[in-house]
């Protein structure tokens, strides 16, 4: 098997792993007795969510929703469009949305409004990434935090490159030789 074009690893499985440990537990303290739901946008929060809930000492839902963002030379337009929606109803249960990147926020932004408008009791994200170098929305309701990142381009633990690299269970930077397809 040809090794995964990597310049450098980022941040190790053990690092993420302790982190994942460490927000599920702060999570399970905040929302005991409460009645959780975590929502994921597919594809790339996955991994986060499958070890995430893993983690948690609490009974909790899980739902899964799709968008389709358009993005042009210059990145994330704001244009979005939803592909699949929940299964779960919202209205008056605490909602976690779990993201494995923020990046320019629009595509929680564009979640946040979506699900705010079904009547939850509370709605706040959980993410495992934030690159505030990219943000165009200034405030969004991050209750939870994994790592600040660089602006690199990065692929592993649910981050794709063309849709491949996720199943990685680091964080690594692109090899900028992949991105000129060399
Ligand atoms: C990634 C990530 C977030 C979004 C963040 O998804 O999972 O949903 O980008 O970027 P933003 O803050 O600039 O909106 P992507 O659109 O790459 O799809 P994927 O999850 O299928 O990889």
């Amino acid at each position: 098997m040809s090794a995964p074009p990597v310049a450098e690893v980022l941040l190790s499985e053990e690092q993420i792993q302790e982190r994942v440990r460490a927000l599920a537990a702060d999570i399970s303290r905040d929302y005991a007795g409460q009645d959780l739901l975590l929502v994921t946008v597919l594809k790339g929060g996955f991994y986060f969510l499958a070890d995430l809930t893993r983690a948690l000492d609490l009974p909790v839902a899980i739902d899964f929703m799709a968008i389709s963002s358009y993005r042009g030379d210059k990145g994330h337009s704001g244009a979005v469009r939803l592909i699949k929606d929940l299964d779960e109803e919202l209205t008056g249960r605490h909602v976690l949305l779990v993201e494995d990147i923020i990046d320019t926020g629009l595509t929680a932004s564009y979640l946040l409004r979506t699900l705010a408008a079904r009547d939850p009791a509370d709605l706040a994200i959980c993410t495992l990434l934030e690159r505030t170098a990219r943000r165009i929305v200034p405030t969004l309701p991050i209750r939870y935090r994994g790592f600040e990142v660089p602006d690199a381009f990065l692929v592993g633990y649910g981050l794709d490159y063309r849709q491949h690299y996720r199943n990685l269970p680091y964080i690594g930077v692109l090899s900028p030789r992949s991105k000129d397809g060399t």
